[in-house]
């Protein structure tokens, strides 16, 4: 190597050296996939528990029911959001580029579903003992929203919902996330 061409890399070199032991971009990206889609199967496993109680397949027990919405509610709001923050797109992952271009519908859903989390903690704490009939839906309460729009604004309303009807809208907040932010499995 002549003297010039050796000039011309040191620098090069030099910052190879300075830049190597930062944890590569792709290490670092399977990292952020593993842990979002780690925290919504950890919320899908309380959604579950939850609905078995609701159903009568597991017997109520208000501990239990507490912490499995508390398990959501701190996996929600920032939290959630903060998971696609950087580049919603990466390998591995079923989230849709739409979350950069629609983030305040994204960070919405992520927020009413920290607001039925939460009213769902606050209910078990209210009910220690059973699943009284005050936490069942009523006839007539609105079930469902629109994938595209919600008939319910859960700040507002969430005072006067039983227990089981913010658990329905709560499912309805991640099936609407779902079907405007994940891409469906080929
Ligand atoms: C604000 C949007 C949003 C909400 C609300 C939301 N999710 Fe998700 N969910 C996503 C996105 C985006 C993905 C794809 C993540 C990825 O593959 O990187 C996903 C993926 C998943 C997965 C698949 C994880 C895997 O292993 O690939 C499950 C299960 C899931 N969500 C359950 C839930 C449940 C249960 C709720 C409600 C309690 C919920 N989600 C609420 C956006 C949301």
């Amino acid at each position: 190597m002549s003297f010039k061409v050796y000039a011309v890399f040191a620098p090069a070199i030099a910052l190879a050296g300075i830049v190597a032991p930062i944890p590569n971009q792709a290490q670092a990206n399977e990292k952020t996939v593993i842990a979002r889609q780690l925290d919504m199967k950890s919320m899908a496993e309380a959604a579950k528990l939850i609905d078995g109680m609701f159903k009568g397949s597991t017997s109520y027990d208000s501990g239990l029911f507490k912490a499995a919405a508390e398990s959501i509610h701190k996996r929600s709001g920032r939290a959630l959001v903060a998971h696609f923050e950087d580049n919603p797109v990466l390998a591995g992952s079923a989230a849709s580029s739409t979350i950069m271009t629609e983030s305040a519908v994204f960070a919405a859903l992520a927020n009413d579903l920290r607001v039925y989390a939460n009213s769902l903690s606050a209910s078990a704490e209210r009910h220690p003992d059973e699943l009284t009939p005050d936490m069942r839906m009523k006839a007539g309460d609105v079930k469902g929203l629109g994938p595209f729009g919600k008939k319910v604004d859960p700040a507002k309303e969430i005072l006067t919902m039983s227990a089981e009807h913010a658990f329905h809208m709560m499912l309805q907040t991640c099936t609407s996330c779902h079907t405007r932010f994940r891409q469906k499995p080929n």
